[in-house]
Order: structure tokens, then C-alpha cells, then sequence
């Protein structure tokens, strides 16, 4: 195209969250002084991506995505993430010259992190486009400003998180499995699933009755303690939205090892040992209204490698299994 300069691309994977504990702040105190429940959450990076392209053409930022969910102004991270690069920069007004593409293959409001991955991608790309010299300790501060989720993503592979899920604890990587994910024609709003969360834990505390306790995490990863293979925001999101148990109950149907809620939904994943198990078990869930896919996990390594920014156009195949 007329105008256009040069392009940087980055690859931005989404995760599952293996387990998701929510702690109460304190007694009586379901939440922190800062409105944020705290966590207890070990993610998993998933192959499963999206890729950013930062090009050089003049006049305002634009964002443009092949995902009509997928917003393309200023509630997009990319763009806040893009303004905060900027402003650091000492650039006055708001950020120009550059056009970022979003190849959308991470489901919004899926509880896969899709948003706040493009984010952490957003910022690795812009400071490679703007040459800028920053550490990966400030990046990791402006990560922080801008979700709880994004600091994890500029880590990758297997991570325990605490506080609000942004202060993190690399693992060593888990076994590779296979994973199936699959999706309710519906998202969820993370605002909303702990808003859920919070009253279901009122009721549970007016009954004298622990939530959650109904549903004890089985064995089921071999190197988790069973009592944290759970997804706490489950139970009170399925309430609201019964698909979710009912995905989970097809995908153990299904021979899935193990089978939960990802973050706050609505996407629901399935470990499984082999390829053909995962597909196989992909077919049995297709009905109308779901849909499932097939990836691996990815470890910190190849994480980090892979979403390098890299000079190119958004012109690359994107298989879900494979980088
Ligand atoms: O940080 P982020 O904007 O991704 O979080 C979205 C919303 O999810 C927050 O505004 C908050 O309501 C809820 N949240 C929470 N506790 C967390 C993470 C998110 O209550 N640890």
C-alpha cells in the first residue's frame, strides 16, 4: 500500500489457567483495598495465538482486526498499551504514524487472556518499532498499569501468580499435553464473574457452607495437589451460565485427564496425552452453539523466543497447534 513503511510483527498466545484459587483479602473481606480479589492461579501459556503487526503509516494510530468482537478503539489495550509507550517516550500528543493489524484467533472474553496478551505483545512490538531503550523491568511497570493478566504474559510458559495474578513465580515447565479448547456461543465479563463470585460467596457464608467444597479438585494433574485443581469462578459463573458445567462434564465424558473453567470463562479446556485424543474428543463436542479446537501447551522457552517482535507483515499461516 501507498505510503507505508516499515512493519514489525509479534506473536501474542493466549493461556488456560491450570488451577484459579481466590483468597479472601482478610476476614469479612472478600476483596483488597483496591477492589481486586487476590489470587492463587498457576497459568499455562497454550499455542493458540494471535499476531500483532506494528506498520509505519502516517496519521493517527489505527488498529484494525479481523475479528469484529474484538474493539479497535481506545478500550483496546493495544492502543492504551501504544499511548503509554508514547507518553514514556516524551512524544507529545496523542500516539501517530503507526497502524497496528490484529489477526484475531484468541476468542474474546474467553478467560484466555487474549486482550491482555495483545497488550503484552503491544508493548514488546512498539518498543522494538520506536527503538526505545527500556528495560524489561520498567515494561514489566507499564504492564501492570494496564491489567492484571498482561505482566504474565511477558513471562509466558508455566507460572504461579499471587495478589491480583500479577505477581509472578516462573515454574518449572509442565509436561507438554495436548489441550482442547472449547467455547459456548457466549463471553463472559471478568468483572462479572467476580461479581458472581462474590455473592455466591455471600450465600455461601450465610448457609455456613464453604463454596466451592461441593466440588473437590480431583488428582487429576499428577505434580498439583489435588485441593488446587479447581477453578473457584466455576461454580459461580455455570450458575449463571450452565453450559460451562456442561462442556466440562462432555470433555471428562470425552476422556479428558483433566477438564475446567480457563480464568473467568468462557472458554473451557481439556488436557488430553495424545493429538488424536484431542481431536477425537474435539469432534465429540461439536454441537450447535459450541465450537473446539485443538493446541499444545508451550513451554517459557519457545514462549519467549516466539514472541519476539520480528520485522515482517501479518502475512504468516496461523495453524493452532503450531508456532
Ligand atoms: O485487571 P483487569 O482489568 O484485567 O481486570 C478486570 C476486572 O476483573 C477488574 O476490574 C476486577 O473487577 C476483576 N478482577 C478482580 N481480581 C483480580 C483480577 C480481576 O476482581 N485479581
Amino acid at each position: 500500500m501507498a505510503g507505508e513503511g516499515r512493519s514489525v510483527r509479534a506473536n501474542a498466545f493466549a493461556k488456560i489457567n491450570l488451577t484459579l484459587r481466590v483468597i479472601p483479602a482478610g476476614p469479612g473481606r472478600p476483596t483488597r483495598a483496591d477492589g481486586y480479589h487476590e489470587l492463587r492461579t498457576v497459568f499455562q501459556s497454550i499455542r493458540l495465538h494471535d499476531v500483532l503487526t506494528v506498520t509505519a503509516v502516517p496519521g493517527p494510530l489505527r488498529i484494525e482486526c479481523d475479528d469484529p468482537a474484538c474493539p479497535i478503539d481506545r478500550s483496546n489495550l493495544v492502543w492504551r498499551a501504544a499511548e503509554e509507550l508514547w507518553a514514556l517516550d516524551r512524544r507529545r500528543g496523542a500516539p501517530r504514524d503507526a497502524r497496528v493489524v490484529i489477526r484475531k484467533r484468541i476468542p474474546v472474553q474467553a478467560g484466555l487472556g487474549g486482550g491482555s496478551s495483545d497488550a503484552a505483545a503491544a508493548l514488546r512490538a512498539f518498543r522494538a518499532f520506536w527503538s526505545l531503550r527500556l528495560s524489561d523491568d520498567r515494561l514489566r511497570d507499564l504492564a501492570v498499569r494496564l491489567g492484571a493478566d498482561v505482566p504474565y504474559f511477558l513471562l509466558g510458559g508455566t507460572a504461579l501468580g499471587v495478589g491480583r495474578g500479577d505477581v509472578l513465580f516462573p515454574l518449572p515447565d509442565a509436561p507438554l499435553e495436548w489441550i482442547v479448547i472449547a467455547l459456548p456461543d457466549f463471553g463472559v465479563s471478568t468483572r462479572e464473574a467476580f461479581a458472581w463470585f462474590d455473592s455466591a460467596a455471600r450465600q455461601a457464608t450465610r448457609a455456613r457452607r464453604r463454596l466451592g467444597t461441593s466440588k473437590k479438585g480431583a488428582a487429576r494433574i499428577s505434580w498439583l495437589p489435588a485441593s488446587e485443581q479447581l477453578n473457584d469462578l466455576e461454580e459461580p459463573v455455570s450458575r449463571h451460565k450452565p453450559d460451562i458445567a456442561r462442556i466440562v462434564k462432555r470433555l471428562r465424558r470425552a476422556g479428558a485427564i483433566h477438564a475446567a473453567m480457563s480464568g473467568a470463562g468462557s472458554a473451557v479446556f481439556g488436557l488430553f496425552q495424545t493429538r488424536v485424543d484431542a481431536q477425537s474428543a474435539c469432534r465429540r463436542l461439536s454441537q450447535p452453539g459450541w465450537s473446539a479446537l485443538a493446541t499444545r501447551t508451550i513451554g517459557g522457552t519457545a514462549y519467549r523466543s516466539h514472541s519476539c517482535p520480528v520485522p515482517g507483515r501479518a502475512s504468516c499461516r496461523i495453524a493452532f497447534e503450531h508456532v
